[in-house]
């Protein structure tokens, strides 16, 4: 039984739904001066719908969750609060997916009241629609049941937490794994297979971060 409902997202889908997203934009007559990527998730996407609609000026704000550190809510905030001038500007604010909508929020909210575009528009490949707390201008694909889209961008580092998450939750009862158990516990959790390669080197991060003690082919669950 899967865990975590999880589709695996190729670098072609991204092509495709980036040009898709580029012309939904098109078809309604708005024309970006400038596109504003939401850092991270955003920044490739920003960058294809750039080359698809041909605008030249791209630039980011990074907005984020985070946890504090006595606090189990999780608050988004403008990591680097910078000003740009904006004023007479057409904006597009660009991320990869809108789920609870919290970071998109609170950058547009930043853009609007700091960089006071002429107007701002916001457009993501994906909104999952159930939980979103708002709706982007454009979007390409909606999406009605909430799962985690593993983008190619975060491929390493969701393999790390994956891989992360589901030791910790086995480990209670079994510390020592090899290769192919590991690897077959993570497709039941997660329904997807990230390839030997994306494997390999989060395993190998797992045990620079100390998570885990390879020794003779074998992995130890050290926490
Ligand atoms: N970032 C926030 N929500 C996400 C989701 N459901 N899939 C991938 N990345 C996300």
């Amino acid at each position: 039984m899967v865990k975590v409902p999880t589709k695996l997202v190729t670098w072609d889908e991204i092509v495709e739904w980036s040009m898709g997203l580029a012309e939904v934009i098109k078809s309604s007559g708005f024309r970006p001066d400038v596109v504003v990527a939401v850092s991270r998730g955003g920044y490739i996407p920003a960058r294809l719908v750039c080359d698809f609609m041909l605008v030249d000026n791209l630039i980011s704000i990074q907005s984020q969750h985070w946890t504090e550190a006595a606090k189990v809510a999780e608050k988004a905030l403008i990591k680097y609060p910078y000003k740009v001038d904006l004023s007479g500007q057409r904006a597009l604010l660009v991320d990869d997916i809108v789920d609870t909508g919290d970071t998109l929020i609170l950058a547009r909210d930043f853009i609007l009241s700091e960089w006071k575009p002429k107007e701002l528009k916001i457009a993501a490949l994906q909104w999952i629609s159930p939980v979103a707390k708002i709706k982007p201008d454009f979007y390409y694909i909606e999406v009605k049941d909430w799962m985690w889209f593993q983008y190619p961008w975060t491929r390493h580092e969701d393999t790390v937490q994956f891989i992360k998450r589901a030791l910790s939750e086995e480990g209670k009862s079994k510390k020592v794994w090899s290769f192919e158990e590991i690897r077959n516990v993570f497709i039941e959790y997660y329904g997807i297979d990230v390839g030997e390669v994306y494997f390999k080197l989060a395993l190998k991060s797992l045990v620079d971060l100390g998570f885990l003690k390879e020794e003779g082919g074998k992995y130890f669950i050290k926490v």
